[in-house]
């Protein structure tokens, strides 16, 4: 057998090497044609996923609207928190993001105010879809209400609508921030023309549409909608008026959003009391009879074109209920009727007379709002003759106890039995 010596074993490696070569190389070269391919493969695949996504893209841009989108999304991803209380139905009111109020608001900015009251400040809006909106920033926090308790509220309060009634559209809860958003009304609230400040002037018809209007809108929220409910602020502020100056009565529901003592005892009442029922002002009784007083002072405000409470007036005109009173005594209720005025005498007499009913001192002698309304449209007879109204006088806020106290004492217990004011024609 012949040895292998060292050298040629060397040799051997070498050709075996030099004949394994060919085969590497053919790898190599399979490998490096292949490569292109897989790339190509790769390119062609990440064209078409582009394509796709770009076709979906348009899809969703030309067929779905992006704020119903937004919607849907904020109302997906609240529905957890809210699901027990709300019966999982909270998107039957809207969702607004904060960001989007913000923008329609030109962030809350001050020209955008329409006003300040109680409950915190309104800021007119424009939506994305060119809708005008009055946003109500309320002055309650995460602290007061939890986020299910105000969606609950909202959606009570959403489901409340009547022509007379401003609608709330939807509402808004970021962190601390609770927002209410109702529907814009083009000729702003009552107040603003009734007290001077703006140039419009109101006929008789167009008034007595107004007030007949507050009377329809009260009555469906004291006897007719399924949930009863005492407005606790009835004030020419809170009367929206729409482009046909038809009235829509505003902030429904809003104490709902604030505890008890806190709506009853707000910084706002004090601005109010020239409104309150005595019973309420002085030992807290609340009923649909306070409501039915301030819309017995409201009257006598559309009739007069004045504020209720007047300290730059001579004394004896100072207070409005009493006053009117004291023409009615002396037959002069002429007198309180807006000069600028053209009306049927009669017809505006007929109205006073009703409020002073309104006004009656013991909560049960004031009628029903479906009496009112009744009276009003003339479907029943007046028969009734009014007793002197109670009036609650505010002397200054140094001795603001003292008189408060001294109209406690005048103020009559309530009566046990209701007395007739109407009765329906034969
Ligand atoms: N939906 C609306 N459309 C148009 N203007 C509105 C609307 N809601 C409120 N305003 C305006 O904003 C003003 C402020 O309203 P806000 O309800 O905050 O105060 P207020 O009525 O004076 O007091 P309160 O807090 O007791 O209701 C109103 O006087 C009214 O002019
Ligand atoms: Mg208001």
């Amino acid at each position: 057998m012949k040895r292998v010596g060292l050298s040629e074993y060397a040799c051997l490696t070498c050709h075996v090497n030099a004949v394994a070569s060919p085969s590497a190389s053919l790898d190599e070269q399979s490998s490096r044609s292949s490569q292109p391919s897989e790339a190509l493969y790769f390119f062609l695949g990440a064209i078409v996923i582009l394509l796709i996504l770009l076709i979906l893209l348009f899809v969703f841009r030309k067929f779905i609207n992006p704020s119903k989108w937004k919607k849907f999304v904020a109302c997906t991803r609240k529905q957890p928190v809210t699901k027990d209380i709300l019966s999982g139905n909270l998107c039957t009111i809207s969702w607004f993001d904060f960001q989007t109020l913000k923008r329609a608001t030109k962030n809350f900015h001050q020209d955008n105010l329409l006003g300040q009251g109680g409950f915190g400040p309104v800021f007119l809006g424009k939506l994305e879809d060119g809708r005008l909106v009055a946003v109500k920033k309320l002055s309650i926090g995460k602290s007061q209400q939890g986020e299910s308790e105000f969606l609950a509220e909202v959606r009570m309060i959403t489901s409340i609508q009547h022509k007379n009634l401003v609608r709330l559209l939807g509402c808004c809860s970021d962190g601390d921030q609770r927002l209410l958003v109702y529907e814009y009304m083009k000729n702003r609230s009552l107040d603003l023309i009734i007290y001077g400040k703006s140039d419009l002037f109101l006929n008789w018809s167009t008034r007595f549409q107004i007030i007949l209007g507050i009377a329809r809108g009260l009555q469906y929220l004291h006897e007719d909608s399924h949930l009863r409910i005492i407005h606790r602020d009835i004030k020419a502020s809170n009367i929206l008026l729409d482009d046909k100056f038809q009235p829509r009565i505003g902030d429904f529901g809003l104490a709902r959003f604030f505890p008890e003592d806190q709506a009853y005892l707000s910084t706002n009442f004090a601005g109010t009391l020239g409104y309150t029922a005595p019973e309420y002002a002085i030992r807290g009784e609340l009923s649909e009879k306070a409501d039915i007083y301030s819309f017995g002072v409201l009257v006598l405000e559309i009739i007069s074109c004045r504020k209720n409470t007047d300290l730059t007036l001579p004394s004896e005109m100072q207070y409005l209920p009493e006053y009117a009173w004291k023409l009615y005594e002396r037959s002069q209720l002429n007198d309180l009727m807006d000069p600028r005025m053209w009306m049927v005498e009669k017809d505006v007499l007929h109205v006073i007379h009703v409020a002073f009913l309104c006004l009656q001192p013991h909560a049960n002698l004031r009628p029903a709002m479906s009496e009112i309304v009744a009276m009003l449209t003339c479907k029943v007879e007046i028969v009734r003759t009014p007793i002197r109204p109670t009036f609650l006088e505010r002397k200054g806020s140094k001795d603001e106890k003292n008189s408060w106290d001294s109209i406690s004492e005048a103020l009559p217990s309530p009566l046990k039995s209701d007395s007739p004011s109407y009765q329906h024609p034969k």
